[in-house]
């Protein structure tokens, strides 16, 4: 039946609100939002037609226990569309001669809090193993050229990279120091500013089917 119901699901209440503001500014009034864990979907077996998650798998500990959860409450037949993160193959140039050393702080940083952050590239291997059939998998990158483009990607890594909590836990556990983040924000300043800035994040992609 058209439109067709939508539920969106995440864990923190922040990012439902924000989901919400851009559905309402979409026009969409078939979408119900729920703060909730992907571990424990708040509906019932065999209910969904289609499923989709953009760059979830990478940040949950147990991928199997999440993609089960998913296969629950999908009917037979029914489609899981995944995108997550490839962090080795994404990059910004031109890079500065510390930036290495803060994507592999954000991979190290991401893996002990349990993430994957080569997710996009172990989607394949996953879904099969979770009983998924029929996998159809590739990848993309999210590009970004424009001065708007530079801009907006220079504000969502600062905006993470930076906050206060990360700056404690990468130094807390020794994967950085202080002074390394103070160099890595000026790099990254300095990219902004470049005239031959460039980045992108890769992503591998899976579309696959519950048998
Ligand atoms: C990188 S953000 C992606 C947000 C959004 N899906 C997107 O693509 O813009 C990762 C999201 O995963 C959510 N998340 C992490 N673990 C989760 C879990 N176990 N259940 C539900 N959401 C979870 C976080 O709250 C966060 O909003």
């Amino acid at each position: 039946m058209q439109p067709g119901e939508v539920h969106g699901v995440d864990m923190e209440e922040s990012q439902i609100e924000m989901a919400r503001t851009a559905a309402a500014a979409g026009g969409h009034d078939n979408i119900t939002f729920h703060v909730g864990n992907v571990y424990e979907l708040p509906f019932e077996d065999n209910y969904f037609d289609v499923a989709h998650c953009h760059a979830v798998l990478m940040h949950v500990p147990d991928t199997q226990t999440a993609l089960k959860e998913v296969k629950r409450v999908l009917k037979p037949g029914g489609i899981i569309a995944s995108r997550e993160m490839i962090a080795d193959s994404s990059f910004i140039e031109p890079a500065g001669e510390h930036m290495p050393g803060a994507w592999a702080t954000f991979i190290k940083l991401l893996a002990a809090n349990g993430g994957h952050p080569q997710m996009g590239k172990e989607l394949k291997n996953a879904l099969l193993q979770a009983g998924f059939a029929d996998i159809n998998a590739s990848g993309s990158f999210d590009y970004f050229d424009t001065a708007e483009e530079i801009s907006f990607l220079h504000a969502f890594i600062s905006d993470w990279f930076f906050m206060p909590g990360v700056v404690a836990a990468a130094t807390q556990y020794g994967l950085a120091t202080h002074a390394q983040f103070d160099q890595w924000r000026v790099e990254i300043d300095q990219w902004k500013d470049e005239n031959g800035a460039v980045g992108a994040l890769a992503f591998g992609e899976a579309i696959s089917r519950k048998p």
